[in-house]
């Protein structure tokens, strides 16, 4: 089958109330039209083509394009979007037409409806809806044919009250479709060219509609609001954490957890609430994360605990590390296995050796330290001159006394002990110990300012 798809995205989407294009709001961190040609991808069609219209340069600034842009300069119905999508494309096979603000259309009812078009029919996806509001109304005649689709503003009460609906979403052989949409008439209560009304003229012409029933609603709701897109999102996010759960993860409430992007958790896992993990993100087995934690395209190794309000990102963390609460591991960290971060310490290129620990309030960046540190509380490496960032290098079992600055570029080797307190400027060698700070003085008899007044 030679498949081309067309998803409509030109409407102004004036309920969003919103001065970005509707199609470009994001669900689960993808704006609404990625995930549809993310969709279409999947059938492997030989061409997509989006139609565009309200704010056109912005939706296709947006997506990497490797497809046939259509102008619909005036929205005039979907019909005419269709028909304008129609010259762009070959004229043969089937073509399938997609919404690009109906997000989570699953893939094999699109499988199904297509097969129809194949078939020389016209697929329809509809869905059975308990309250159907404004939507497009499958009417069937008393066989249980498909017959025709009426506009909600066009229906009678007897049609309005079917909870059949059109879910927009059709598709049927390229030919049969081009003579069809040329002969749309905007003649009904909206003045526009509907391409429901090629349903019809298909049962004229004695070609079967083969109506393909959604599994669930939800698959073919559309976005017109940000209420509705609240509710995708939700379900779309129950869903990856049902896939986790399923997977073996433990999540300790489905309903707060939300994943923008690609994630892939080990078994015996377990995410408390309220966890955002963004971009793409692979944790180990056993990988425990505390709540309000939130880890953007990262590595997590086996049995590492990353505690409460931990923010991880663009980093590699090893196996049985242990992380937070309120750490920040930035960009360019590399922790090996046993690394211990503790609360308010800041990663920034980064790699910490096995064992080693920075248990407070630390500055860890553009440094290199080896295995078995200890990094006292308050430690600073200070990286950045005002003009260049400079490296920190810190050999093995290497003891960092409380708020020391280490002022880089500077080397401190193996076994090297450095005093609590101390400005470093100059290399550390193996096992000396740097006190790099002023002697204490201690003078007898002083008497505090505010005293000396009333003397
Ligand atoms: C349409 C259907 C209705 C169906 C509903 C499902 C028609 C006539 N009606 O109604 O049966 O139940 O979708 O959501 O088709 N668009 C364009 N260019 C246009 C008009 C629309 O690209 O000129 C795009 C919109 O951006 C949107 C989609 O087509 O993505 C649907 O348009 P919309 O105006 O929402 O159609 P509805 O009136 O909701
Ligand atoms: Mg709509």
């Amino acid at each position: 089958m030679i498949l081309d798809v067309i998803i409509l995205a030109a409407g102004k989407g004036t309920r969003m109330r919103s001065s970005k294009a509707k199609v470009l709001h994001e669900l689960a961190g993808r704006s609404l039209i990625s995930h549809v040609i993310g969709t279409a991808q999947q059938l492997q069609p030989r061409q997509v083509a989006v139609v565009v219209g309200h704010q056109a340069d912005e939706v296709q600034a947006s997506v990497a394009s490797e497809h046939a842009w259509v102008l619909q300069r005036q929205q005039l119905g979907t019909g005419h979007a269709v028909a304008q999508a129609m010259a762009s494309l070959a004229g043969d096979g089937v073509v399938l037409v997609l919404y690009g603000d109906v997000p989570l259309i699953d893939i094999q009812t699109l499988v199904d409806c297509c097969a129809a078009a194949a078939a020389g029919q016209v697929g329809l996806v509809t869905a059975d809806f308990v309250d159907p509001g404004e939507l497009g109304r499958i009417v069937r005649d008393d066989r249980g044919c498909i017959r025709r689709i009426v506009e909600y503003k066009d229906a009678n009460d007897e049609q309005r009250a079917i909870c059949e609906i059109n879910s927009g979403i059709l598709a049927a052989p390229a030919s049969k479709l081009t003579n069809w949409l040329s002969a749309i008439k905007p003649n009904n209560a909206q003045g526009e060219y509907y391409l429901t009304d090629i349903i019809a003229m298909a049962v004229a012409d004695g070609v079967e509609v083969a109506g393909i029933t959604a599994l669930n609603p939800v698959d073919v709701t559309g976005v017109n609001d940000r209420a509705q897109l609240a509710d995708l999102e939700r379900e779309f996010q129950r869903r990856q954490a049902h896939r986790l759960m399923l997977a073996g993860v433990t999540i300790a409430d489905p309903d707060r957890i939300d994943i923008r992007g690609e994630v892939s958790i080990g078994e015996d896992s377990f995410i408390d609430i309220n966890v955002v993990l963004e971009g793409q993100v692979e944790l180990g087995r056993g990988v425990k994360v505390g709540p309000g934690a939130v880890i953007t395209n990262s590595h997590i190794g086996d049995r590492t605990q990353i505690h409460a309000h931990t923010v991880i990102e663009g980093a590699r963390v090893a196996e049985d590390c242990s992380l937070g609460p309120f750490a920040r591991i930035r960009a360019g960290t590399e922790l090996a296995d046993g690394v211990k971060i503790g609360n308010f310490v800041e990663t920034k290129k980064a790699k910490l050796g096995p064992g080693t620990k920075a248990g407070h309030l630390a500055y860890l960046g553009d440094t290199q330290l080896g295995a078995d540190c200890n990094i006292g509380a308050g430690t600073i490496t200070c990286n950045y001159d005002g003009v260049n960032k400079n490296i920190t290098t810190v050999g093995n079992n290497v003891f960092v006394g409380s708020n020391s600055t280490l002022i880089a570029p500077v080397m401190i080797e193996d076994n090297a002990f450095i005093a609590a307190g101390s400005t470093i400027t100059s290399k550390v060698s193996d096992g000396d110990l740097a006190v790099g700070r002023g002697k204490q003085r201690n003078i007898a008899g002083w008497v505090r300012p505010d005293l000396r007044k009333k003397k």
